[in-house]
């Protein structure tokens, strides 16, 4: 019998890409040949986002498309609009199978029980493999061995959030918070550097609990564990809330070459009523503190932010509030969202929701501050020696150079030559711009 074929398509987040590329592997293991989602396929899975409003209108028409290409195929319905809306998908018939989150290690058997039961031209009543993830302690244990790109791995170490921010409804779909087992992070590290990935990025729902549900270890000990990895050249953290920025902290993570001087701090908003109206626990001013706490252990780190414009009752003095405080910050990158209601969420039904044309206007202000600060610290790295990590080559005005990231992740280019290949890392000095945020740089040695 000719092999299986399974095709996926991610919507959302890292951790739900990571939650894929182990479901390809699990199915990969099983003996399916893993397809792309274009082209014909025995089984379509589709690990869905939920977001936003938006995110699960995107997830429907995903599992139409689907059903399109292949309307013999199995549809299975994965991940957190399938949290978020099982009944709902039940009802409609449209998906073949549903799986919540933490089930979507068991796809494989799943599908089998599925096929087992299948019986031709009969209809199967949809199954529905949904637990409840509020009450559930259990990290779901999923591991990957590879991933599409060449260099980069991001790792998934957590799971859930217990911060309930009022316009956010991860907490509902993912649960409570939950760490993977340390030794089971190191073993996955090290298989990853065994396969050349020298970048390993860590990712979580909310990293910065990691370790709290177990209670022996923290973010900081596994990182520690992780720069012991031979062949592990980088280590690049994921979000991370203001609050781990501590004295102790920034020592312990100062002190490890490894650790990439690039910290994404979610801000959201820079105005201290409309952080207490998300529900976010802390002020302006003490974000302000952590920034500088992160600046006094490295000279010039790259901070990168998300920030919602247009969460309800937020005023023009409120905007303007948030706004002059992420000028002053000097970001390098920063995310900016135009608020989107979600349904389930506090702030979806709260009074004094902003029109679309109102919160364009701010998000357009927004990214042209962001433009001009990304610009500036591109511009700061120029004349210095950057340590890049050559991704893949690229054409540039009809020359090849291969494209990479500093530790800072500023993208820079150099001039492609024999002398390198995809996943060197070299020292290269950044001496102007080769395209709109992309500095070009030129080599000094191999490493
Ligand atoms: Fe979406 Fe679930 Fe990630 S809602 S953003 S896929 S945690």
């Amino acid at each position: 019998m000719s092999k299986r074929r399974a095709a996926f398509l991610t919507l959302g987040c890292k951790v739900n890409q990571y939650e894929t590329d182990a479901m390809e592997e699990i199915l990969e293991k099983a003996g399916y040949e893993i397809v792309s989602f274009k082209e014909t396929a025995d089984v379509y899975i589709i690990n869905t986002c939920s977001v936003t409003n938006m995110a699960d209108r995107k997830s429907r028409q995903m599992i139409h498309r689907a059903k399109k290409n292949n309307p013999d195929a199995i549809i299975v319905a994965a991940g957190c609009y399938v949290q978020a809306a099982e009944e709902e998908l039940a009802k409609k018939n449209e998906a073949d199978i549903l799986v919540g989150n933490n089930k979507k290690k068991d796809i494989a058997q799943i599908l089998e029980e599925y096929f087992a039961a299948k019986e031709p031209e009969q209809e199967v009543p949809v199954v529905s493999e949904v637990i409840d993830i509020n009450h559930t302690k259990e990290y779901e244990d999923l591991t990957i061995h590879k991933v599409n790109e060449h260099t980069r791995a991001y790792i998934k170490i957590q799971d859930g959030c217990n911060q309930f921010c009022s316009y956010c409804i991860i907490p509902y779909t993912r649960g409570r918070i939950r760490s993977k087992n340390p030794e089971e992070v190191i073993e996955e590290v090290k298989n990853l550097a065994a396969q050349g990935y020298k970048e390993i990025v860590l990712t979580g729902i909310h990293l910065s609990s990691y370790g709290k549900d177990l209670g022996t270890v923290t973010l900081l000990d596994v990182i520690k564990r992780i720069q012991q990895v031979e062949d592990v050249e980088r280590i690049r953290l994921g979000s991370l809330e203001p609050r781990i920025i501590t004295e102790e902290f920034m020592e312990g993570i100062s002190s490890l070459p490894k650790v990439c001087p690039h910290f994404h701090l979610s801000l959201q908003s820079g105005c201290d009523k409309t952080l207490r109206n998300m529900n976010r626990r802390y002020s302006a001013a003490e974000y302000a503190e952590k920034c500088e706490l992160i600046r006094k252990f490295y000279p010039s780190p790259a901070l990168t932010t998300d920030v919602i414009v247009g969460f309800p009752v937020e005023t023009e003095e409120d905007f303007e509030e948030s706004y002059e405080f992420v000028k002053n910050i000097h970001f390098y990158e920063t995310h900016i969202f135009k608020y989107s209601r979600r349904q389930g969420t506090k702030a979806a039904v709260m009074e004094g929701q902003l029109t679309e044309a109102v919160k364009s206007i701010r998000s357009e202000k927004m990214i042209a501050l962001h433009e001009i600060r990304a610009k500036e610290y591109e511009t700061s790295m120029i004349g210095k020696t950057l340590e890049l990590l050559l991704e893949e080559e690229v054409e540039i005005n009809g020359k090849t150079y291969f494209m990479a990231h500093s530790k800072e992740y500023v993208r820079a280019v150099i001039e492609k030559t024999k002398d390198h290949k995809v996943n060197d890392l070299v020292r290269a000095k950044a001496v102007d711009f080769a395209d709109e945020h992309v500095l070009l740089a030129i080599c000094e040695e191999l490493y």
